[in-house]
């Protein structure tokens, strides 16, 4: 059974905070004159926390700024636009629960010739039991993991994120798009992944709940670093990392069991850092000259590291990408996994 690095919420929050206290080795190369000035950034899970904090902090700087979203359409944006004085700043409804909505949501990128130049796979939940979704799927496999899994597939293949290697469109000239895949230090030590019950949705409560949260967080760095080592065989085509921002004071306990979740929105407000402030290292990564080019890289808060070494092992990257597309295929008629136009 798979298992993550942490099934007490008190010892995460607390291991959390040591790291606050670390220096932060590249935090002097992110200046708040650094613009993007008419770059496309598209952020899930905008509405809130960090999300929201990265939406306001790009649109200062310029760009143009696609907030995907389940809820809170358009106050949102509208305060995005507030807090920026920005007004390239817009709302998409996706419910990263939903198949048929991640679809429509690339279906209708393609058709407004949405090119997306930073793509922040941001949104996430950390739920404290199993709960089903109407694709048969576990929520937080789908949301943290899966819905990741198809989004990309289906921007590489429809373009949106443009690449030389699924559709062709990107202009060699032009900066090489990036993604940046929100994750959590926590990932590390957490169990290989387990294919017996990868997609497969039974009952378990708060322990396997917090176990899962970080756990989801190894599966995602795996893909991370699978998707670029398709993409990117010869040069970098499209830029994959991945960053652990650190403890931020954000609503995402907010369905732990009541009294957790007041023991620890109380810590998180005392000790750990806003989303304003955790932001900036995503968005060193996301904009930095320092990644102009550089894929499979791993910050945690402003310091290089590396991940968890399952991540990086090929054998594991390329199980995951085959179970990921059997579940794909199996759960949805409109599965379109590009993996057969990579070069393996
Ligand atoms: N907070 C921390 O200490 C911390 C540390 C390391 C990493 N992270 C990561 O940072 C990311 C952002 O989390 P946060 O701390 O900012 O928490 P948050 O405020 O709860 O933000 C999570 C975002 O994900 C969205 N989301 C959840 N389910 C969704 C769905 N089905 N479809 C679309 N959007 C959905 C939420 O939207 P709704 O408002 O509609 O629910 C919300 O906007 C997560 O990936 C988290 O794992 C957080």
């Amino acid at each position: 059974m798979s298992h993550g690095r942490f099934d007490n919420p008190v010892v995460a929050t607390l291991t959390g905070i040591l790291d606050i206290f670390r220096k932060q080795d590249l935090s002097d190369r992110l200046s708040d004159t650094d613009r993007i000035d008419g770059k496309t950034c598209l952020i899930t899970g905008a509405n809130s926390g960090l999300g929201f904090a990265l939406a306001v902090d790009l649109a200062r700087r310029g760009g143009n700024i696609i907030m995907a979203c389940r809820r809170q359409i358009p106050e949102a944006g509208e305060k995005v636009k507030k807090l920026s004085g920005s007004e390239n700043v817009s709302m998409r409804h996706l419910d990263l629960s939903d198949v048929e909505s991640i679809h429509n949501f690339c279906n209708q990128l393609e058709k407004d010739s949405v090119k997306i130049d930073l793509l922040i796979l941001n949104a996430g939940v950390a739920n404290p039991k199993a709960t089903l979704t109407s694709s048969g799927l576990d929520e937080i496999f789908l949301v943290n993991y899966m819905s990741n899994f198809m989004m990309l597939n289906l921007m590489l293949v429809n373009g949106t994120l443009p690449n030389l290697t699924c559709k062709n469109n990107r202009n060699t000239n032009d900066p090489i798009p990036r993604v940046v895949f929100i994750s959590s230090d926590s990932h590390q030590g957490s169990s290989y992944i387990d294919y017996e019950e990868f997609g497969e949705f039974s009952h378990y409560g708060i322990k396997k709940g917090m176990n899962n949260y970080s756990y989801y967080k190894l599966v995602l760095n795996t893909l991370a670093v699978e998707i670029s080592r398709r993409i990117n065989t010869a040069k970098t085509d499209v830029s994959f990392n991945v960053i652990c921002p650190g403890p931020v004071n954000t609503n995402i306990v907010r369905s732990a069991p009541w009294l957790v979740r007041v023991i620890l929105r109380g810590i998180f407000s005392v000790f750990f850092q806003s989303p304003k402030k955790a932001a900036k290292a995503v968005v060193y990564m996301g904009i930095s000259p320092d990644f102009e080019g550089k894929t499979g890289a791993y910050l945690h808060m402003f310091n290089n590291k590396k991940m968890d070494p399952k991540v990086y092992l090929e054998e594991e990257g390329k199980k995951l990408w085959e179970h990921s597309s059997r579940v794909w295929k199996r759960i949805d008629d409109n599965a379109n996994v590009c993996g057969s136009q990579f070069k393996l």
